[in-house]
């Protein structure tokens, strides 16, 4: 087995999502021909237009620009993409049902696809996020039942994704990249293929299992360092501290790193990997009580952020029932349109659930998203003339809210990127974090 992808190698790429696209295009703009395989027709069409359906900077671009060379095309066809290549990548999503366990669904399918083509020489990539020892106990069964073997037909290798959505490209291009193989010479051809598209380091562990692991401590930690600078901000609150100011103190010491409190933690990422985490210590007979606090206590802060809307609008003399709540922003973070657990929903049901009339601004986030939260969508002017203001996502245009425009002179904001001192000189209550 040739143990360096060749400048002739063809690649598939299931799923064209958040991750997969942007890997898709690097990869073609490249040099190697790509093809993308998706099970959404809506997105194949579009990509074979030459237009990104993601919303990312540069994408578009780059979209339009390999797919004009004939480097980059897409299909729904899953035969053909397995038949055309010899590299297959794996980056489809990986949710948790509704009892917080991983639903490996799309990538055993995308397996299925694969071993319909998978050929002697082959090399198999798992980028989607998953359970420790999932590329052992799931993914190569299913392989194997192409009747080849693995680590003497065919390789695998497991590198898991660490791009930051609305700098994608940028982080994908620069970013040290985990691999973890089935063997070396699967190892090899895999970092091969990531030296194409990345300058960052490649950072090679044992095993799959280990590449597995990695991914999740790293968005693990997040989750609960997060989880403490939430609490850390609630107790602040309640004395009248600055957060952000005792923060940014606290981090001048060497070895303290406290992450940035907020509303909650949404997207795709870090509220969901840390219960993978969980269900495999579960099946070790191992309890993760801190991994499980930190999720608890950031899943409960959309219900804080409606307490404090509660508590904020009656020392005006106004019950939250029938009051109207202005909501700016419903992605998961600014910037982007992924409202993915989005703690904007659970923020958004409360207020409903106790009267609230709710108006939701976001430039970004597509007003069915809105809809579908139970909200009004409306523009900034509208959401910013309710009863009581929730900055929820730090989409950069609210960092040119003025204090004038906050008309009931009520703003609560969870993201640290306004001044409170200029809202509170010019007579706004002025609650949550600031920028310090
Ligand atoms: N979005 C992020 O910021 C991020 C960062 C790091 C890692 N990840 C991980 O990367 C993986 C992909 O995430 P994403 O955000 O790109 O997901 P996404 O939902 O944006 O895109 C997934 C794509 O896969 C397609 N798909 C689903 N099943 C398929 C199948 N069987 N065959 C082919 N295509 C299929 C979907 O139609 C969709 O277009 C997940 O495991 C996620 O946890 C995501």
């Amino acid at each position: 087995m040739l143990c360096k992808v060749g400048e002739d190698i063809k690649v598939t790429i299931y799923g064209l999502g958040h991750m997969g696209l942007p890997t898709a295009a690097l990869l073609a703009r490249s040099g190697l021909k790509i093809l993308g395989a998706d099970i959404n027709p809506q997105i194949v069409e579009q990509i074979n237009q030459g237009r990104s359906p993601i919303l990312e900077p540069g994408l578009d671009e780059m979209v339009h620009e390999t797919v004009k060379s004939s480097h980059l095309s897409a299909t729904t066809d899953m035969g053909e993409a397995s038949r055309y290549s010899e590299v297959h990548m794996v980056i489809v999503p990986t949710p948790v049902d509704e009892n917080k366990v991983a639903d490996l669904k799309a990538v055993k399918i995308a397996c299925q696809s694969i071993v319909k083509g998978l050929k002697e020489g082959d090399l198999v990539i798992i980028e989607s996020t998953v359970p420790p020892g999932t590329c052992r106990n799931v993914v190569i069964p299913l392989l194997e039942e192409s009747g080849l073997k693995v680590g003497v037909d065919f390789g695998l290798a497991y590198t898991p994704e660490r791009a930051l959505p609305n700098n994608t490209l940028e982080e994908m291009a620069h970013n040290p990249r985990i691999i973890g193989a089935v063997d070396q010479c699967s190892g090899d051809k895999a970092s091969s293929l990531y030296q194409r598209i990345t300058s960052g380091k490649i950072i090679r562990v044992t095993d799959l299992q280990t590449a597995e692991m990695v991914k999740l401590m790293e968005n693990t930690y997040r989750d609960t360092n997060i989880a403490l600078a939430n609490e850390f901000a609630l107790i602040c609150e309640s004395l009248g501290i600055d957060a952000l100011e005792a923060i940014k103190a606290a981090n001048h010491h060497p070895r303290v790193n406290i992450h940035t409190p907020g509303p909650g933690v949404g997207g795709h990422c870090l509220s969901i990997d840390p219960y993978f985490l969980v269900e495999i210590a579960k099946k070790q007979d191992i309890d993760t009580p801190l991994i499980k606090t930190s999720r608890m206590v950031n899943e409960k802060m959309p219900l804080e952020v409606a307490r404090m809307a509660r508590e904020s609008l009656k020392e005006k003399g106004k019950d939250l029932k029938g009051a109207t709540v202005g909501i700016l922003g419903v992605a998961y973070k600014g910037n982007v349109a992924d409202a993915r657990e989005s703690p904007a929903e659970d923020l958004i049901k409360e207020l409903l659930s106790s009267g609230g009339v709710v108006y939701v601004h976001d430039p970004h986030a597509p007003s069915k998203i809105v809809e579908s939260f139970g909200a009004i969508p409306a523009d900034m002017s509208r959401t910013l003339q309710c009863d009581c203001v929730i900055l929820v996502t730090d989409h950069d245009v609210y960092g040119q809210i003025e204090p004038s425009m906050v008309k009931k002179g009520l703003f609560i904001c969870t993201r640290p990127i306004l001044d409170p001192k200029t809202f509170r000189e010019a007579g706004v209550t002025f609650k949550g974090v600031g920028r310090s």
